[in-house]
């Protein structure tokens, strides 16, 4: 026991006389002033910033893809670490599209059967103009621009 819960134990001990004719007086109110501090409740936390919002970061304009030549007709692909897929529907015709389902955010993850397809609840849009064909997800997926510079496809 450390001597601020001694002098509370023994607070209650002290007869009204000894409070009153003691010079110690003051120490005793100090005393008590403390003992309350000490029983009064711990402050709440401070509240936390909330989660940043908006749309997670895009890769910039000008960033090379890959070859366009990879991208297969009729079909398309997922550039996870730019959160950007692009897809030919006929030879020659790219569109991108971003790659983050607007469901509830995962990164899509393959495009096949003409559609780009998300892992996380089965979502699909199609690659022609990333609407959705399949849900829970029942908003397109956001367009991305996108142009072929030599044999590379580019962001806009
Ligand atoms: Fe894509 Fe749910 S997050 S289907």
């Amino acid at each position: 026991m450390d001597e601020h819960e001694q002098a509370c134990d023994q607070q209650p001990g002290l007869s009204r006389r000894t409070m009153v004719a003691g010079t110690g007086l003051l120490a005793v109110v100090a005393a008590a002033a403390a003992c309350s501090n000490a029983q009064s409740p711990a402050p709440a936390p401070a509240p936390q910033a909330p989660p940043p919002a908006g749309p997670p970061a895009q890769a910039a304009a000008g960033q090379r893809l890959g070859s366009a030549g990879a991208i297969p007709v009729g079909g398309g692909t997922v550039f996870p670490d730019k959160k950007v897929v692009v897809t030919q529907p006929t030879p020659g015709s790219y569109q991108a599209f971003s790659a983050i389902c607007t469901h509830e955010g995962c990164t899509v993850n393959k495009v096949v059967d003409g559609t780009i397809d998300c892992p996380c609840h089965g979502s699909k849009f199609a690659i022609t103009n990333g609407a959705p064909v399949h849900g829970p997800a029942t908003r397109p997926l956001s367009s991305r621009q996108v142009k072929v510079e030599g044999d590379s496809i580019v962001l806009a």
